[in-house]
């Protein structure tokens, strides 16, 4: 996730554009860029790190002129650094980009073979060679040398564009990452969102998949990337602009809650052989032959990252039949742990900077065992240490309770677990596929779920005064229980247990009364005969039942107070759905008291000390 902003008009664009990149500046940070057309050509400034080290250079080298883009970067291809910040320039153009170019590799190695050379380790320099191309080979306008150049491309993208020979146009496309475009007075922008636009013009276009759109002083026009034009309708936004940084949400934590259907298809993009039902291995360093032969898969990681690895190890033993164990990497690091040299250590970590985790690894490290980061930020401490890594591509996370880094974690590890799988041979091809297929398809289940939000919120007004609550949850539905608990205690401040079911009649069950709500995560799965009795051992003494089920459950309905229904899905993803009636619920929950929902007390987003 990256922020863009561009503009043409009759004004000086550089502060109009860094003003802009400073309301997207959520999207990212690593580093930033501006590119401006001072009437001769196009001059190009960068800086690594957060956006004021641009404004910074700015000053040093100031740049005037009335056409430009910009950039603030979350790395995706190549580590945050100077020389991969964008804007990225082929011969006239420069090009700003958000997104992933999946098929950037076959089209780099396509561009070297004509004697190109690349000047970043970036997936978007491609997309500027392919429209300098374009132009070289007699396309009349950068417009169609856009269009064309699209043509080639298979991903997510949202870009701009500026060229040497149209000193007075901005091109614009999108397709998988949002674009808007902001009509002003004699003058026209785009950016990501529309918070980047608000302070200039509330009229606005949300352009669509595939549409191109050039910009110019007094007007625009759209075309499909196939060359038909389209009309899109003028929007007016009346949002403040705190509430257009949150996109409209009243929070980043709500905002990033429904985001994870996008950011689950930015997890999968590029990795799935459907074909094959298999899993493209990408930067993770196992190899085929490493696959085969390891003996153990150990997870280390913290807090909601832990619950992540608590479903990964049930789908590495189910799916990929390898022994695994998961381990809090704060108690690893002072136990005298065991790794043995064909273990795979997968470290799971949003931040890629948490201290107790970057200890465990540096243990197994030592005792000479292959590491996996599977991390949400490129180029984190984490991944920098291990032998590979698996990112999530979940974009920044504002909110201090992870929600869409879960998600995407727990997609990220259920890939893991095919890939190994299909190089043990403990997987068959259709297997993989049907898993696979159904992964493909939970973003649009995700969706269905999330859109039951208001029901979410009836919900949560029964728990304003709950002072306990537990969360009960069999095999995948046991790191859920965790992690719903986890979720409600740290935001709303109520004290919550996630148990495994099996284990209530061991102890919780003493809690129960009619004071007592109880969230029993029961979807119709390979367990649901045994949480079904939980539940009803959980009515036999008056506790209050929410139940988690699938639709049409009646046998639940008969038993609960209230049901949220979830769709049929296949068992092994029913986790990336049954948490997100938590997540709502604990968010509501938070907001009705009036908690400070993104920055609880007492936390931190990322835990750099012991
Ligand atoms: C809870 C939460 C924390 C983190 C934990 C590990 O919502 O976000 O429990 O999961 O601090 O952080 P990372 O994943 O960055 O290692």
């Amino acid at each position: 996730m990256c922020g863009i902003v561009g503009y043409v008009g009759s004004r000086n664009a550089a502060p109009i554009i860094v003003d802009g990149l400073r309301k997207l500046e959520y999207r990212g940070y690593d580093s930033a860029g501006i590119a401006i057309h001072d009437g001769k050509g196009i001059e190009i400034v960068r800086a690594l790190g957060k956006l004021v080290k641009l404004s910074d250079a700015l000053e040093k080298r100031p740049l005037n002129g009335t056409t430009g883009i910009g950039h603030t970067r979350w790395a995706t291809h190549g580590r945050p650094s100077e020389v991969n910040a964008h804007p990225h320039a082929a011969g006239p153009v420069a090009v700003v980009h958000n997104g992933i170019i999946e098929n950037h590799v076959a089209v780099r190695a396509e561009l070297e073979g004509q004697g190109i050379k690349f000047l970043s380790d970036t997936d978007t320099e491609i997309i500027a060679h392919l429209i300098h191309r374009e132009l070289d080979q007699g396309a009349p306008n950068l417009f169609e040398a856009v269009r064309k150049a699209l043509g080639r491309v298979v991903g997510a993208y949202a870009i701009a564009v500026v060229s040497r020979a149209e000193p007075d146009v901005v091109v614009a496309a999108r397709f998988g990452s949002p674009l808007v475009v902001g009509i002003g007075e004699d003058e026209m922008l785009c950016g990501s969102d529309v918070t980047a636009l608000l302070s200039h013009t509330r009229n606005m276009v949300f352009l669509e998949d595939g549409d191109v759109v050039e910009l110019k002083q007094n007007g625009y026009r759209i075309e499909t990337v196939n060359g038909t034009a389209v009309d899109r309708k003028v929007k007016r936004i009346d949002w403040s602009a705190v509430q257009a940084e949150k996109a409209g949400f009243k929070h980043f934590m709500l905002k990033e809650i429904h985001e994870q259907p996008d950011a689950i298809e930015a997890t999968l993009r590029g990795r799935i052989d459907l074909q094959n039902g298999d899993v493209h291995a990408g930067e993770m360093g196992v190899t085929p032959e490493f696959a085969k032969t390891l003996g153990r898969v150990y997870f280390v990681a913290c807090g909601t990252s832990h619950h992540a690895t608590i479903a990964g190890r049930y789908w590495i033993e189910k799916i990929a039949r390898v022994p695994s164990v998961t381990e809090l990497a704060s108690e690893v690091r002072y136990r005298d742990p065991i790794f043995f040299p064909n273990d795979l250590v997968v470290a799971v970590s949003q931040s890629g900077e948490t201290a107790d985790t970057i200890a465990a690894v540096k243990a197994a490290k030592a005792a000479g065992a292959q590491v996996l980061a599977l991390s949400n930020v490129l180029d984190s401490a984490l991944p920098r240490m291990a032998d590979g890594a698996l990112y999530t591509h979940a974009g920044p996370e504002i909110g201090v309770a992870s929600t869409k880094c879960f998600t995407t974690q727990l997609a990220a590890l259920l890939l893991l677990a095919i890939y190994l799988g299909r190089q043990r041979g403990a997987l068959s091809k259709e297997q993989g596929q049907e898993i696979l297929q159904a992964l493909w398809e939970t973003p649009s289940h995700m969706r269905e779920v999330l859109g039951d939000a208001d029901y979410m919120h009836v919900i949560a007004k029964k728990l304003t005064h709950a002072k306990d609550v537990l969360f009960l949850g069999r095999g995948l539905g046991f790191p859920i229980a965790l992690e719903g608990a986890l979720k409600l205690k740290e935001i709303s401040y109520a004290h919550a247990e996630g148990y495994a079911a099996g284990e209530m009649k061991h102890g919780p069950i003493a809690l129960i009364d009619e004071n007592l709500p109880v969230f029993v995560i029961c979807p119709r799965d390979s367990h649901y005969d045994k949480t079904l009795s939980n539940m009803q051992e959980v009515r036999a003494r008056e506790g209050q039942v929410i139940a988690i089920a699938t639709k049409g459950d009646e046998a639940v309905m008969e038993l609960a107070q209230h049901m949220v229904w979830l769709p049929k899905v296949n068992d092994d993803v029913l986790p990336l759905l049954t948490v997100l009636p938590l997540q709502l619920i604990s968010y509501y929950v938070a907001n009705l008291k009036g908690n400070d929902v993104d920055q609880p007390r007492n936390l931190a987003k990322t835990v750099t000390v012991e």
